[in-house]
């Protein structure tokens, strides 16, 4: 039997660093997707191949350990923690294969976790929902992580554009989002626990100045939720840009996220902002009708992706 999933990568649109603060958050699925096959092994061993990032390890699915045979290890913990939940340890074969750029603040990991899952589910025939997949995937997360948002898990099953409000309820909001973005991602991965404990110390030493800047990124969320629904993209590009003062003002900002930044905007961007935790990472840039110029501006010095929004969230098949 052969089970098949994909589910696709997010990025932040507003709120990242505030919603650690009960601040709400605009997170949308994009159409990068990590795809995920699982069989029945021809040995006894599992085997876990990433053919695209040349990853290849034997899975000690009881132990909840590996052995490398090829490549580095690191999302290979959120597939072990996976099995670990669901799988009965017989031998089966994982291939991963993505376009989505890992530990690039595009939630990577959330991806692959919840195409595991799904895959998963298929495979030993369980029972499961929208509700039910992105709870576990979230669980997974946080196993592995310690802390995690389930912010990624949510957007990666449902696909579409999620708000999380101040008392952390999901709301989709239900747009038809087709407008092109460009995020470009440097070589250099953010550490997301290490940029929100720097944030928390900025605040602590300074709360009077910190603790307005939150409740007002906070607020602009809200703002940009309506312009949103008002399909006003000049209105979402202005915040998006004073979004980005806000993160540069909480020290997450770096020389290459802002030259990626002020690149784009000089190419015709109409709002560009770092997204996801900062410190390395991703921008976005919104750019309709510019997207080759911004994408060769960034491109200069840093890599890029073409992206649009997707309604299509979490799929999952199985083949007898
Ligand atoms: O590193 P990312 O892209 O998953 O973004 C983290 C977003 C933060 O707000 C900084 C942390 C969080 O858990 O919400």
């Amino acid at each position: 039997m052969i089970a098949k999933a994909s589910a696709p990568a997010k990025a932040i649109l507003f709120g990242e660093h505030s919603v650690v603060y009960d601040e709400p958050a605009i997170a949308g699925a994009v159409n990068k997707r990590a795809f995920i096959t699982i069989k029945d092994s021809d040995s006894d061993k599992s085997i876990f191949r990433a053919p695209d990032i040349g990853f290849e390890a034997e899975l000690l699915t009881r132990q909840k350990k590996y052995i490398l045979t090829k490549g580095k290890p690191g999302i290979i913990r959120y597939i072990l923690e996976s099995l670990h939940r669901v799988h009965d340890h017989s031998p089966i074969d994982i291939t991963l294969s993505s376009n989505v750029p890992i530990g690039s603040g595009l939630g990577s990991s959330a991806a692959v976790t919840v195409a595991t899952l799904a895959a998963l589910y298929r495979y030993h025939n369980i029972r499961f929902n929208k509700s039910s997949l992105a709870h576990d995937a979230h669980m997974v997360e946080q196993a592995v992580q310690g802390v995690a948002s389930p912010l990624d898990t949510l957007v990666s099953t449902y696909g579409g554009l999620v708000y999380l409000s101040r008392n952390k309820k999901v709301e989709h909001i239900n747009i038809n989002f087709n407008v092109p973005f460009v995020v470009g991602y440097t070589t250099k991965h953010g550490n997301t626990g290490k940029m929100v404990k720097d944030v928390k110390n900025l605040k602590t030493r300074n709360p009077k100045i910190i603790n307005p800047v939150i409740t007002a990124m906070g607020n602009l969320t809200n703002y940009a939720k309506q312009a949103l629904l008002k399909r006003d993209f000049n209105k979402v590009g202005e915040l998006m840009n004073i979004n980005h003062g806000f993160l540069d003002v909480l020290g997450v900002n770096t020389v290459e996220l802002s030259r990626m930044v002020y690149a784009a905007r000089e190419a015709g961007a109409i709002g560009s902002k770092t997204t996801g935790a900062g410190g390395g990472g991703s921008i976005i840039a919104l750019c309709p009708g510019k997207v080759d110029e911004v994408a060769e501006a960034i491109s200069r010095d840093d890599n890029i992706l073409k992206v649009n929004f997707t309604r299509k969230g979490v799929s999952s098949r199985v083949y007898k």
